[in-house]
Order: structure tokens, then C-alpha cells, then sequence
């Protein structure tokens, strides 16, 4: 297995200088008074997240033929404040400890301040997406009423160990594939009249996110934590049934089956029996069927991309889906 590729070693050179604008954009929206909120938001955001959201957004802009990004600076900055106060609210839901490799805001300031930093940093995207066409809030609008959707559904289902994959890709495009495929939508839509162009651009995001999720999924039985920056059996641990446990369960019988059924459905595991469900899923072929579908949805990926014209954003946004079918492996 090797080291997730970093994002900065192939985005061509004016990306690179763009997504540094878009840093400075997104720590102006940080300040606050009492200066707590700005504290905590400061805390998650500068803990080295990829900007992989900012990078899809541009990407789709320029891919689209955009030039002037002036018009796509702010709206890539929303969107990474929207995903930083969905991870906010997300570890409290989960109770997590570690993100980014470092302790968790929840945990570090509490569930309450947690909480409202959520609140403010989305407030300030919405301030944001305010100054824009109709069109493009509701694009992004929509993408957080999934991801409200996603993140309910997921709740629902922990520890439902009768989960189908069906009901689990329906969650992850809800909690995932969605706002990746905005960031490369809206970028598109800023850029081109052209509904055909946006579509393929759309419809690449879509196929990356779930491949990105699935990825994400296969790395908490496989990964290392310094890989992910979360704990190895995150899932397992907060009774989250993902396409790798779900096969894992279909492919065990008898008592190994029984056994993983059971520590899923646990509330409290120790880091033994955590090891011990990962041992099983890993006598089967539940991560290769994982693997196969991501690749699956890599190639739809490529194919949609491959009608745009060519050029070095689409070449990164092809290396893009590279990286993410080889941050395992
Ligand atoms: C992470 O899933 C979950 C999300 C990215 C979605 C979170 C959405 C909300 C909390 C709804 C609120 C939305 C807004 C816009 C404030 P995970 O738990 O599988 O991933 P992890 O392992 O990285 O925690
Ligand atoms: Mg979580």
C-alpha cells in the first residue's frame, strides 16, 4: 500500500496559485467575538484538510473553459466552510475522537461549541452563496439538504447489520458524491452555457465521490491512521455498516459471521475485538468486492471526462481519480 498521493504534486502551476488565493478567502470568514467560534473553526480548518473540494471547483471552472476566477474564489471557499461544519457536526454525531490526526473539536472544546462553530462557519457560507445566481444556490442548497439526508440515514442505520450495498450507496451519494459533485458543478455552470459540458462534468463528480467514499471505506479495515488521520476500525467501532462490512457479513458464515454481527452491534469495543472483526473481514474478499466496484465507478469517471476537450485540467482531473483509486494499493 502506498502513501495517498498528494493532490499538490500533479495540479498544473495556476491551480496550485489559485487554491492559495482560496486559503486566504476561507481564513477571512474566521473571525469572531467572542473569539472562541473563529478559535475552533481555525483549529479543524488548519489542520492540513486536502482542499480537494477548492481543487474540484476550479478545475471544473477551467476544465469548462473558464478564465476569470475571480467569480469562482469565493463560492470554492463556501464550499469548503459548508464541508468543515458538516465534519463539525459529524463528529459529534459520532462521538469521534480524531480528525485530521489531531483530537477532534468535540472533544477538545465540547459538544456545545463544537456545535455552534458548525453553525457559524455554514451561516458564513450561506453569507457567501448569497451574492450569487439563483442557480447556483440551489445547486448548493440541494447538496446540503443531502447531506442532512446522508447523515440522518447513517445515524438511522448503525449497528443494522441487515443493511443492503443498495441503501448504502444510496447514503454515501447522499453524505459524499453529493457535495463533490456541486464543487465541480458549480464550477462548470460559472464557466459554460453549454448544458452538455456541465452534465459530463457533473456525472464525473457523481462517479468520483462514490469512488472516493468507497476508498474511504475500504482504508478503515486496510488503512493506517496515518494515512486517514482517523483510527483503524473507525467504522466498526461507531457501529457503522459500510460496503466492506456489509460484503464481509454476505461472504462469512458460522461463527465467524456470528461473531463480527456481534461485535458490530456492540457499543462499546475494545481495540482486541475491534482487530478481531477486522482479522475476519479480511479472510474474505469483502475489500476486493469493494475495490472492484470503486474501479467501476473510476472508469464511468473517465469515460464522461474523456468527452470534454482535452486539456491540462481535464488531464488533472483524470489524476484525480487516479489518486483516489490508489490511495489503496
Ligand atoms: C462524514 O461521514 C459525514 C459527512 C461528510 C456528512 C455530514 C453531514 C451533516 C453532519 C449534516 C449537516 C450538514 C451541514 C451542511 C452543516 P463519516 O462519518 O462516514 O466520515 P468520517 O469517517 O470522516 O467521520
Ligand atoms: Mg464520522
Amino acid at each position: 500500500m502506498k502513501l495517498t498521493q498528494d493532490m499538490n504534486d500533479f495540479l498544473v502551476e495556476d491551480i496550485l496559485e489559485d487554491l492559495k488565493l482560496i486559503e486566504r478567502e476561507l481564513y477571512t470568514h474566521l473571525e469572531s467575538d467572542p473569539p472562541l467560534l473563529g478559535e475552533i473553526a481555525t483549529y479543524l480548518i488548519s489542520a492540513g484538510g486536502k482542499r480537494v473540494r477548492p481543487a474540484l471547483t476550479l478545475l471544473g471552472f477551467k476544465a469548462a473553459g473558464g478564465e476569470d476566477i475571480q467569480i469562482v474564489i469565493p463560492i470554492s471557499a463556501a464550499i469548503e466552510l459548508i464541508h468543515t461544519a458538516s465534519l463539525l457536526h459529524d463528529d459529534i454525531n459520532d462521538g469521534s475522537p480524531i480528525r485530521r490526526g489531531q483530537i477532534t473539536c468535540n472533544r477538545k472544546y465540547g459538544d456545545a461549541n463544537a456545535l455552534i462553530a458548525g453553525d457559524f462557519l455554514f451561516v458564513k457560507a450561506f453569507r457567501i452563496g448569497g451574492m450569487y445566481d439563483w442557480e447556483i444556490v440551489k445547486i448548493i442548497a440541494d447538496a446540503c439538504s443531502k447531506l442532512a439526508e446522508g447523515e440522518i440515514l447513517q445515524d438511522y442505520n448503525r449497528y443494522n447489520t441487515d443493511l443492503s450495498i443498495d441503501d448504502y450507496l444510496v447514503t454515501i451519494e447522499k453524505k459524499t458524491a453529493s457535495l463533490i459533485t456541486t464543487c465541480v458543478k458549480v464550477g462548470a455552470v460559472l464557466s459554460t452555457n453549454s448544458p452538455e459540458v456541465v452534465e459530463y462534468l457533473a456525472d464525473y463528480a457523481h462517479n468520483i465521490g462514490m469512488a472516493f467514499q468507497i476508498t474511504d471505506d475500504i482504508l478503515d479495515v486496510k488503512g493506517t491512521s496515518d494515512i486517514t488521520g482517523k483510527p483503524r476500525g473507525n467504522d466498526i467501532r461507531e457501529g457503522q455498516l459500510s460496503i466492506v462490512t456489509i460484503k464481509a457479513l454476505e461472504m462469512t458464515n458460522g461463527a465467524g459471521r456470528k461473531r463480527l454481527e456481534e461485535i458490530i452491534k456492540k457499543r462499546e469495543n475494545s481495540d482486541e475485538e475491534i482487530e478481531e472483526a477486522i482479522a475476519i473481514i479480511n479472510d474474505t474478499q469483502a475489500t476486493k468486492f469493494a475495490y472492484d466496484l470503486a474501479i467501476e465507478y473510476a472508469d464511468k469517471a473517465r469515460s464522461q471526462l474523456m468527452k470534454l476537450p482535452e486539456s491540462d485540467y481535464r488531464d488533472n482531473l483524470e489524476l484525480i481519480i487516479e489518486m483516489i483509486i490508489e490511495r489503496y494499493y
